[in-house]
C-alpha cells in the first residue's frame, strides 16, 4: 500500500487541519497578492504542515534568497510571527520560472517534488490584461502545462488546485462550473507563439481573441483546456475567483498590497481625483475578498482529496450568485466611507458619476481629471517638487480602460460546486469558523468600510492618527460628515 492509498482510506474522517498536518505542499506565485495571503493562512491555520515548497524566480538582479527574505518580512506575516513563528522553518524556497521548461526547476528539485508533494496550489500567472499574446500564453498556458506534466509524475499527489479566473469564459454570459472548449486547441496557439514573430502574432491575436476582452482571459481559458484535454488522471480542482479585493477579516481586516483594478479606482475616489467612470451602474459588480478566495483554495484542496475520484471540479468563487451587489450600491458605499474616513492625501471631496456615455466621459475627464492634474503638476514644479499628478491620472485612466469591459458587462455564474463546498466545510467539526467560504456572511457595508480603511493604512501609509486632520479638511467640502 502506498502512502497515498493509506491516506485515501482515512479521508472521510480527516478534518481540514489534520489533512494539511500530513500534506507536503508546493505553491507557485507566493510573492503575489493572492499567493502570499494563501501562504500566510496555511502557516497560521495549519502550523503543523510538514513542508511547504514555494517556487520563486530570481528577478531584476534580486536572488532567490533575497526575494524569500523580503517575502517573509512582509507585514502580511505579522500574525504568523506572533502566533506561530516556528512554522516559517517548514518553508523551502526553490528557484524556478513557470515560463521555462520544467518550470525552470533543477533536476534534483524536480525529483524531490515528484517524491514528496501531496498538494499543489498553482497560483502564479501574469495578470496584466494588456500582455502580448506570446507572454500571456507562455506563462499562463504553457506554465500550467509544465506543472501538469510534473504533477503527473508525483506518486503521492492528493490534490492539485489550479487558480483560474471567473472571466476565463468572459465571451459567455452564463457560466457553469464546467470547462468550455476553446475553438482553437491550446497546443496550436502555444506552437504559434513559439514560432511566429511578434508582428505576425499581433495580427493573429485579434483572431484568437474574438469575444475575449484581452490576452489574460484567453490564456487562462486555454490553461483550463490544457487541464481538461490531457486526459490526465489527476485529482484536480479549478478555482475561478472574480475580482479579488482587500481582506474582509484575515489576516487583518482591509489588508491589501496592490492598487490594480478596483482597488486603484477606490484609492483615487478617496483622493477625490476621479470624477467620471465608464460603468453601467445597474449591473452587478463581482468582487470577492482575498480571504474568501484563500479559504476556498485550501478547502477545495481538502475536498478534492476527500472525494476519491478524478473528476475535475470547477468552483466559481464569486459573490454574485448568493450575495450580489450592484455597481451603484458599491459606488455609493465607497463614496460614503471615503468621505467619513478621509485620507490626509485627499485632493478634493470624493464625488464621481458612473456613466455609459463615452463622449461626456471624455469631456469630463479632460476638464476634471487632466486639467487639475496638469495645474497641480505646475504648482509642484514651481515649488521645486517632482510632478506626478498627470502620471497618476494616466495610470488610473489606463487601469480604468483595461477594466472597462468588466464594468459594462454582466455575467451569471452557477455555483452548485461552491454550495457543496460550503456544506462540506460546515459539516466539519467547527472548522467553518477557521475557513470561511460562505460569501453570504459578507456584509457589504462593513466590507467597503474595511477596504477604504485598508487602502488608507496599507497603500497610503496614512495612520488613523491623521483622521481628525483629514476630516477637518474634508469638512470644507462636505457639510455633514456623519
Ligand atoms: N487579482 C485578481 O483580481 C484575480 C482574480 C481572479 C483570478 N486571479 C488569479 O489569481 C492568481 C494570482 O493573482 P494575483 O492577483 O496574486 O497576481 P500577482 O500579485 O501579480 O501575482 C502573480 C504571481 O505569479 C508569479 N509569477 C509571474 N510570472 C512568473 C514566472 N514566470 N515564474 C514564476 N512566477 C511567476 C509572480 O511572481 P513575481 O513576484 O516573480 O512576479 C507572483 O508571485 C493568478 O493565477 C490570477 O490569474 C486573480
Amino acid at each position: 500500500m502506498t502512502e497515498l492509498d493509506n491516506k485515501k482510506e482515512n479521508f472521510d474522517k480527516i478534518l481540514i487541519k489534520d489533512f494539511f498536518a500530513s500534506s507536503v505542499i508546493f505553491i507557485t506565485g507566493v510573492t503575489g497578492f493572492l499567493g502570499k495571503t494563501l501562504l500566510e493562512k496555511l502557516l497560521r491555520s495549519c502550523p503543523t504542515i510538514p513542508l511547504i515548497y514555494i517556487l520563486i524566480r530570481a528577478k531584476k538582479g534580486v536572488t532567490l534568497n533575497e526575494r524569500y527574505k523580503n517575502l517573509i518580512e512582509n507585514p502580511v506575516f505579522d500574525r504568523v510571527r506572533c502566533e506561530c513563528p516556528s512554522s516559517f522553518k517548514n518553508i523551502i524556497p526553490l528557484e524556478g520560472d513557470i515560463s521555462a521548461p520544467q518550470l525552470g526547476l533543477s533536476k534534483q528539485h524536480c525529483a524531490m517534488l515528484i517524491k514528496k508533494v501531496n498538494v499543489i496550489f498553482h497560483v502564479a500567472a501574469t495578470v496584466r490584461f494588456d500582455e502580448p499574446l506570446k507572454i500571456a500564453i507562455n506563462l499562463n498556458t504553457r506554465g500550467t502545462q509544465e506543472l501538469i506534466r510534473l504533477a503527473c509524475k508525483m506518486i503521492n499527489l492528493t490534490s492539485f488546485v489550479h487558480v483560474s479566473t471567473a472571466y476565463s469564459n468572459a465571451d459567455k454570459t452564463e457560466i457553469n462550473e464546467i470547462i468550455y472548449k476553446t475553438a482553437v486547441k491550446p497546443e496550436i496557439v502555444m506552437d504559434m507563439c513559439e514560432n511566429l514573430n511578434d508582428e505576425m502574432l499581433e495580427i493573429i491575436e485579434q483572431l484568437f481573441l474574438k469575444k475575449h476582452p484581452n490576452t489574460y482571459t484567453l490564456s487562462k481559458r486555454m490553461a483550463e483546456n490544457i487541464i481538461m484535454q490531457n486526459e490526465i488522471n489527476l485529482p484536480i480542482a479549478i478555482v475561478r475567483p472574480s475580482i479579488i479585493c482587500a481582506a474582509y477579516q484575515e489576516p487583518f481586516p482591509g489588508w491589501i498590497d496592490n492598487i490594480s483594478g478596483i482597488t486603484g479606482i477606490m484609492l483615487e475616489i478617496s483622493r477625490g481625483t476621479i470624477r467620471s467612470i465608464i460603468c453601467n451602474d445597474k449591473f452587478i459588480v463581482d468582487v470577492v475578498p482575498v480571504d474568501f478566495v484563500v479559504d476556498t483554495l485550501i478547502t477545495a484542496a481538502w475536498h478534492t482529496a476527500m472525494q476519491h475520484n478524478k473528476n475535475i471540479k470547477v468552483y466559481n468563487c464569486v459573490s454574485s450568485t448568493i450575495n450580489p451587489i450592484t455597481w451603484k450600491n458599491f459606488g455609493e458605499l465607497t463614496r460614503k466611507y471615503a468621505i467619513k474616513l478621509p485620507t490626509v492625501y485627499a485632493m478634493w471631496y470624493p464625488g464621481f458619476t458612473f456613466r455609459t456615455n463615452r463622449f461626456i466621459h471624455n469631456v469630463v475627464s479632460i476638464i476634471f481629471h487632466f486639467l487639475p492634474a496638469f495645474i497641480a503638476d505646475l504648482i509642484l514644479n514651481l515649488r521645486g517638487k517632482r510632478s506626478i499628478m498627470v502620471k497618476i491620472m494616466r495610470r488610473t485612466e489606463r487601469s480604468a480602460n483595461t477594466g472597462e469591459f468588466f464594468a459594462i458587462n454582466e455575467w451569471r455564474f452557477q455555483g452548485e460546486n461552491m454550495r457543496r463546498l460550503i456544506n462540506a466545510v460546515e459539516t466539519t467539526d467547527g472548522e467553518s469558523k477557521n475557513f470561511n467560504v460562505d460569501i453570504t456572511t459578507l456584509n457589504w457595508d462593513l466590507y467597503v468600510k474595511r477596504c477604504i480603511l485598508g487602502i488608507r493604512q496599507y497603500i497610503l501609509n496614512d495612520d488613523l492618527d491623521t483622521l481628525t486632520k483629514a476630516r477637518n479638511r474634508m469638512s470644507k467640502y462636505v457639510k455633514n460628515l456623519n
